[in-house]
């Protein structure tokens, strides 16, 4: 690496956490890092509970022009189109179900029942699942929603969240894919080396006959299927979290001295600039408080 000051991509934090335990980057001078993911922010907290953070980090992910955006609206699009490629089968009348309602889970529960689809969630957190029932959809326990589900989709960035069992308990020609963070959230080592045979019979579509004789059909081999099975997100929603990305980077090339090795929110400043360039990118134009307003809002 030059002496000069650069800036180094990562995501899903792999580079950071290099940065923290590989003794090559043990001397190099780092300023901060902005952080663009869900499970790469989950990492940081955890180096930054055993007090070993090196450095500042602003977690992009958690801006709400993110994640809202990104997260919910990207990736709800890009899952469907990815599903739509790799088995170009009707939505309509089937049964998907969408792993962790967070997000990710949103956007793909709300696009999947927009193609005519019954959406099912699984949930751990009791908060998320009210909220999916609320939202009109059937919550359940993986175990029984696996016996029902025709699609399944991981949007957790939690291990294990489809295994073996449940996958052995699916019906016969059962889509099973992820769009979290690693290709753990299924079992794919049980699909892939302990079905009685994998054949690749569409791109990024394998499918597994399992011990019982089922057919499973896994997209991507377990890996994120709307960034493998399709182009990712689309260019307006990655430009706000981009613009999150460059403002954050400016703010810690200004402030960095003043800051602790701590993970940090986005600036609410930053937040709400990149919303607002991005309306009046759309031509969208929004109120502001009266000064009236702002009298009645302080006057408590
Ligand atoms: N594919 C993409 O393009 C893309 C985009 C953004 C984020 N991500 C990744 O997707 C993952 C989820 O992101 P998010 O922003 O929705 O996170 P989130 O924290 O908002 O949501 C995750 C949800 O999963 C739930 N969950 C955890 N374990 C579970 C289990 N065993 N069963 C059912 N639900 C469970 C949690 O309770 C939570 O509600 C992360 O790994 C993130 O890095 C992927």
């Amino acid at each position: 690496l030059s002496q000069k000051p650069q800036i180094l991509t990562d995501d899903g934090g792999d580079l950071n956490t290099k940065a923290h335990f590989d003794k090559r980057f043990k001397n190099l001078n780092i300023f901060g890092a902005t952080e663009e993911t869900t499970t790469g922010i989950s990492r940081y907290l955890a180096i930054q509970l055993k007090k070993k953070l090196r450095y500042p980090i602003i977690a992009v992910n958690n801006a709400r022009t993110k994640m809202m955006f990104d997260n919910r609206y990207g990736t709800g699009q890009s899952t469907v189109d990815a599903l739509l490629k790799t088995m170009n089968l009707l939505f309509a009348s089937k049964r998907v179900v969408v792993c962790g309602y967070g997000w990710l889970g949103k956007g793909v529960a709300q696009r999947c029942t927009g193609m005519g689809s019954k959406v099912i969630v699984t949930e751990i957190d009791p908060i998320k699942a009210l909220e999916a029932h609320m939202d009109g959809f059937d919550v359940l326990p993986i175990k029984e929603a696996s016996k029902l589900g025709d699609i399944f989709i991981t949007c957790t960035g939690m291990t294990d969240v489809i295994r073996k069992e449940n996958l052995l308990a699916m019906k016969n020609g059962a889509i099973v894919g992820n769009v979290g963070h690693f290709d753990v959230e299924v079992d794919t080592k049980f699909l892939l080396n302990d079905s009685k045979s994998v054949k690749q019979v569409r791109p990024n579509l394998d499918e597994c006959i399992l011990s019982n004789g089922k057919k499973i059909y896994l997209i991507s081999k377990g890996r994120v299927a709307n960034l493998i099975a399709s182009e990712g997100h689309p260019p307006e929603v990655m430009a706000l979290s981009f613009s999150n990305q460059i403002h954050s980077i400016l703010y810690l090339l200004k402030n960095h001295k003043k800051m602790k090795n701590q993970v940090y929110e986005v600036p609410k400043e930053i937040d709400d600039q990149v919303a607002l360039d991005a309306l009046n990118s759309m031509n969208v134009k929004i109120d502001r408080l009266t000064k009236k307003q702002i009298a009645y809002q302080q006057s408590w």
